[in-house]
């Protein structure tokens, strides 16, 4: 513990000590390409941050005396690393052969794998018909959460799928179920009824709706609609109580976390939409980063790396957040994605046994996309009070051919990433404005308003290519970074009790809206569910 605290407070001492980002380029003309590392089709450059060698090799010292290393092997041999369910965190058996044969798993992903492809194989080539003969043409797939933003994430990411489409159902809000049901023909639809628990509200209401919609627009019993239906769960018993036939359910497990399925038959929209071969690249993408994370020394393990960044930026620079940018429309919905996998795994005040932590956890991911953000959030980027590191995210090379629309595209993210890091001074700006001509009197008034106080951090991950295994190279970069902040935090990243209370209460609240008053009101609550009740 003191060896701990010695750490903690030299990082802190370190972080009065480096004046600026800018300064560390100055001194050393070769940091960009001396912290620049390449994994596979992955190239991340962590040189625009405001640490130095020494601030590093203390950082790396932390990772040491928390004994990382044995955290990382404990991880990948199915420990139960996950106290407070007792559940290992398998996640990477799903990609990685070589972990599943040595934790035992290997048959189990092998079947519910050929079984998924069995089914995207069908319904890809046409030969998934539905009650009325007709071959399926749409596929919805309904989830929440970890069961539909991965799956989400990877078919848009994976736009040209030459399947059948796609739509993804997860609000409980009854207009998305209107609309997407509003633009299907019945008899060419299936509905992938997604749900580890296969207990979740939203989920379940849902697939009802549908059910329900399918059986009226076409005329049909429930009972003839079986081959408008599929289910991912752990928990077959459920499925089946659903009705859905047990020779249509594909399996998952409890050793894979929801928000870390979408490599498992979760995963099961994207088969559909790419196909077997495709699915089996993304796997292989997160299976190369799974080998580095296993087998590199700390130094150059780059989920390490980027976990010990945050680490530096939540508890020494004490900045509660980070902001997502991918320069790529296709992953528009990686914010969303990353924030389950992130906020839902760290955002937690005990540790693993149950004790307050000692330093603050946790971060707020957000973002949206470049260059779209540039003319919403950036401003607060830029100028707010507030320091925020960003994580541009981009392709090398684009997948159309509007090669000057991907010159600007890359320009952009460039000029963003140096302008946060350069930032201008009053002086510079003054002078600026007396060169584009404003009057001293004008310069003086506009110089505040148009400086940039820089110095802001910013990681630059640039894709070959976006391609299948790019991408799951990418996420498992994620999520192993993820793994790396808990262990140094010392909390369980795989459990998600926060998330319990809320749903309890909604469940009583909504007894009470239909008229159970027997549970004394909230009189927090009393004058709404009145004056909702009055419109009803
Ligand atoms: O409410 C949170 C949560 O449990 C997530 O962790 C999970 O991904 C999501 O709900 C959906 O759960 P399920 O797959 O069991 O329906």
């Amino acid at each position: 513990m003191q060896e701990l605290d010695r750490i903690w407070s030299m990082l802190r001492e370190r972080n009065t000590v480096v004046p600026s980002i800018e300064s560390l380029f100055d001194s050393d003309p070769q940091r960009g390409p001396r912290h620049t590392r390449q994994l596979g089709e992955l190239r991340i450059d962590f040189s625009r941050h405001p640490l130095d060698d020494q601030s590093w090799s203390l950082l790396l010292q932390l990772a040491e005396s928390r004994d990382l290393t044995q955290g990382i092997e404990r991880l990948l041999a199915g420990d139960k690393v996950n106290i407070s369910e007792g559940r290992a965190a398998l996640h990477t058996a799903l990609r990685s052969p070589s972990i599943a044969g040595r934790t035992g798993v290997s048959a189990d992903i092998e079947a519910a794998r050929a079984r998924m492809y069995d089914f995207a194989r069908a319904l890809r080539s046409g030969t998934w018909q539905g009650a009325t003969g007709e071959s399926i043409t749409d596929v919805v797939n309904i989830g929440i959460g970890g069961s539909d933003l991965g799956p989400r994430l990877v078919v848009q990411a994976m736009s040209g799928g030459d399947g059948p489409r796609l739509h993804f159902l997860s609000n409980i809000d009854g207009a998305a179920v209107h609309q997407i049901t509003q633009s299907l023909n019945p008899a060419t639809t299936l509905f992938c009824i997604t749900s580890k628990s296969f207990g979740t509200r939203e989920t379940l209401t849902n697939a009802r709706t549908a059910a329900a919609w399918l059986g009226e627009s076409l005329g049909l019993e429930q009972s003839q609609l079986a081959a408008h239906f599929v289910a991912v769960s752990a928990n077959v018993q459920r499925a089946a109580e659903f009705g859905i036939a047990p020779d249509r359910v594909l399996p998952m497990w409890d050793w894979v976390g929801g928000r870390y399925s979408l490599w498992s038959a979760v995963g099961f929209p994207i088969a559909v939409a790419l196909g077997p071969d495709r699915f089996d690249q993304l796997l292989q993408g997160a299976e190369l980063v799974d080998v580095h994370f296993g087998s590199t020394e700390l130094t150059d393990n780059i989920p390490v790396l980027m976990g010990l960044l945050g680490i530096w930026h939540r508890n020494v620079a004490g900045i509660p957040g980070y902001c997502v940018v991918p320069y790529d429309e296709r992953l528009t919905r990686l914010p969303n994605y990353l924030q389950q996998l992130d906020m839902e795994s760290l955002g937690k005040s005990v540790d693993v046994s149950g004790q307050p932590l000692a330093q603050p956890s946790g971060t707020l991911c957000w973002g949206g996309t470049g260059t779209d953000g540039q003319h919403a959030f950036f401003q607060w980027l830029h100028q707010g009070t507030d320091p925020m590191p960003v994580e541009f995210i981009a392709a090398r090379t684009p997948d159309h051919p509007h090669q000057e629309h991907h010159r600007q595209l890359l320009a952009n993210l460039f000029g963003q990433a140096t302008a946060l890091m350069q930032g201008r001074s009053l002086e510079q700006t003054r002078a600026k404005l007396l060169d584009d001509g404003k009057s001293p009197q004008q310069a003086e008034l506009l110089a505040p308003h148009s400086t940039f106080p820089g110095n802001r951090p910013s990681t630059i991950i640039m894709l070959e290519r976006l391609t299948a295994s790019a991408l799951g190279s990418l996420l498992a970069l994620y999520e192993h970074r993820v793994f790396v902040q808990s262990w140094v935090w010392n909390l369980n990243a795989y459990d998600q009790w926060g998330v319990e209370l809320g749903k309890t209460l909604a469940n009583r609240v909504e007894d009470q809206m239909q008229g159970d008053r027997s549970q004394p009101t909230e009189p927090s609550l009393t004058h709404w569910l009145d004056y909702v009740e009055s419109g009803a």
